[in-house]
């Protein structure tokens, strides 16, 4: 295990080093972005970080979300990258700007950590006609009113309901996301939101796990709501980033390799991501610090 001297280290020697993309997540949940990345740039080359021995992270403190994202990140600039995706709203929410404004000139003010939340508020107002969003997320994404701050930001006529679903996470990660303990969990939260007003045409799923329900989501709402997973926004976002940042576009590295990596067991990980990923997935293990 290195130490956070040694890290530092690290990150210094390989300062403006072409390298892999770095997406984390708490857990599983980040594949369903990282699924539409590979599609949207299939010749970079990407590491997956999954803290899974310490997930979820929707009931955590700011504090802690804060503390396990700056391990992640440091540990994935160690690694090379020189561009990091939290492909996690709760830590996107919890953790983005603390880690762009504080750590970041620190630790190498050339890199850059992207979060999930601005990318789909962006569009929002391009798909809603009735002006009235829904939005559904952890404890901790929905608490934090990051949601709220960027669409009162970029889209200020737009109405916000929101609904902290802290059940199905742990039912994603659990694999009983196609269970029936999944459609109570999922039709009460989705009634409750669909409560707050009729007019709700469009529901973002604001947590990464949530795609995997996507199939009893639908069951739930009524098929004129568009419902919104984020991968693919957050793909698409990210080619126009780096088509705009062509400095950023050269120190990534080309191979078309994705390496995964768990903070807990490898096997159960491999077993679980080759589902998300439709290929064989030969995760190994990392302990952050
Ligand atoms: N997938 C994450 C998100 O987007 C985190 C879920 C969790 O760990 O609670 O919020």
């Amino acid at each position: 295990m290195q130490s956070s001297d040694d890290l530092s280290e690290i990150i210094a020697a390989t300062a403006g080093h072409p390298g892999p993309i770095g997406v984390f997540d708490s857990g599983y949940g980040g594949l369903t972005v990282l699924r539409s990345l590979i599609r949207e740039l299939p010749e970079a080359d990407f590491i997956y970080l999954g803290d899974n021995a310490r997930a979820p992270y929707g009931n955590r403190s700011f504090d802690l979300v804060y503390r396990f994202t700056l391990q992640a990140v440091r540990y994935l600039f160690a690694r090379g990258c020189q561009l990091v995706i939290l492909a996690c709203n709760t830590a996107s929410a919890k953790a983005l700007r603390s880690i762009q404004q504080r750590d970041l000139p620190a630790l190498d003010p050339a890199r850059r950590v992207l979060g999930v939340i601005r990318p789909t508020a962006e569009i929002i107002g391009g798909i809603t006609r009735t002006g009235s969003i829904g939005l559904v997320g952890t404890p901790g994404t929905v608490a934090s009113r990051s949601y709220d701050m960027e669409l009162a930001k970029l889209h200020p006529g737009i109405r916000l309901y929101s609904k902290a679903c802290p059940m199905w996470v742990p039912l994603v990660e659990n694999l009983e996301a196609d269970g029936p303990g999944a459609d109570y969990f999922v039709r009460r939260d989705l009634q409750a939101l669909m409560d707050m007003d009729r007019d709700i045409d469009t529901i973002i799923l604001g947590c990464t796990h949530y795609p995997l329900l996507l199939d009893k989501i639908r069951q739930y709402v009524p098929p004129s709501v568009t419902v919104l997973p984020q991968g693919d926004i957050v793909a698409r976002s990210l080619a126009d980033y780096l088509h705009r940042h062509p400095e950023m576009d050269a120190r990534i590295t080309r191979g078309g390799t994705v390496e995964y990596i768990t903070t807990e067991q490898p096997d159960k990980f491999s077993q679980l991501a080759a589902v998300f990923m439709g290929s064989p997935v030969e995760a190994v293990r990392h302990d952050l610090q």
